[in-house]
């Protein structure tokens, strides 16, 4: 069911946040499933739980911490959420991005997105990072896409442009990041699923005919929203599964949080590694 969000109910998370906060941040961060340590690295945390939000989607995920950590990054003040609610919780996608509205009203500028995906691509392994180049928003393609409903005019127009949804400057830096340090970095396109169900080897071989490298269940509306706002994006999978192609394997959640443990330490060495170069 369709429920928009108000200018009124964004500001009123903004203000609360900037009640317990003295700085400025730059940079919003979303991590996804199992990349929730991520935020361990910030210096001079404070901790907002989501819970003491108004407004505040909760996620009831495993794997999803459910908080801010607002502090320091490579010298950088950032805002990063430990943590994000899904469109398949039962949330509108109005809610569901709310989050991402309150970082533009906090002034933030660059918005650095993370999820967990699964591989499309038959030559992505577990632990793989992808670069999102650019997205199939197949959800909102014919119907809920995040910015149906009233045009918040302050955020930006009712039709806005999204050929150029990642920022080709932050690509290269991720770019230069990951042959400096030597860490292998795909590159592809990621589709957003509704979920929660995976998807069957049939809708695989379908996304795989129409281009799609990485699937997952997030990330393309929180862009939308980002690019409305005039947010610069950068994206980055940490690939959980191969791509089950022929149907002779499962996937499970706690496959998912397992590769995360993989993929943190090259994600926290990519973020770091961009977040110098800005
Ligand atoms: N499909 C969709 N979302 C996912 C997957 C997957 O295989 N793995 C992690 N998130």
């Amino acid at each position: 069911m369709d429920r928009f969000i108000t200018l009124k109910e964004i500001d009123q998370v903004t203000d609360e946040i900037r009640k317990r906060i003295d700085i400025q941040p730059r940079i919003g961060m979303i991590l996804g499933s199992g990349l929730g340590p991520l935020a361990e690295n910030v210096e001079n945390p404070v901790f907002v739980p989501y819970g003491e939000l108004p407004n505040w989607p909760v996620s009831t995920v495993i794997g999803h911490e459910g908080r801010l950590v607002i502090g320091q990054l490579e010298g950088q003040d950032v805002l990063v959420m430990q943590g994000r609610t899904h469109y398949y919780e039962g949330h509108s996608m109005g809610e569901v991005t709310m989050p991402v509205r309150v970082m533009q009203r906090l002034g933030i500028e660059f918005f650095f997105v993370t999820n967990a995906a699964g591989a499309v691509n038959p030559e992505y392994e577990p632990g793989d990072l992808m670069l999102i180049t650019d997205h199939l928003n197949f959800v909102g393609m014919a119907g809920p896409n995040p910015l149906r409903g009233p045009n918040l005019d302050e955020f930006g127009p009712r039709f806005p442009d999204m050929s150029q949804a990642y920022d080709k400057e932050l690509m290269d830096f991720a770019r230069q990041v990951a042959s400096a340090g030597s860490f292998k970095l795909n590159e592809g396109i990621y589709v957003g699923l509704a979920g929660p169900s995976f998807e069957t080897p049939a809708d695989l071989r379908f996304l795989r005919s129409i281009g799609i490298d990485a699937v997952g269940m997030s990330t393309v509306h929180e862009v939308t929203i980002a690019r409305h706002g005039g947010m610069r994006v950068m994206g980055v999978s940490g690939i959980s599964n191969k791509a089950n192609l022929d149907g002779s394997t499962i996937t499970t959640h706690e496959e998912v949080l397992e590769a995360g443990q993989v993929i943190v330490p090259k994600m926290v060495s990519l973020m770091r590694g961009v977040l110098k170069k800005i």
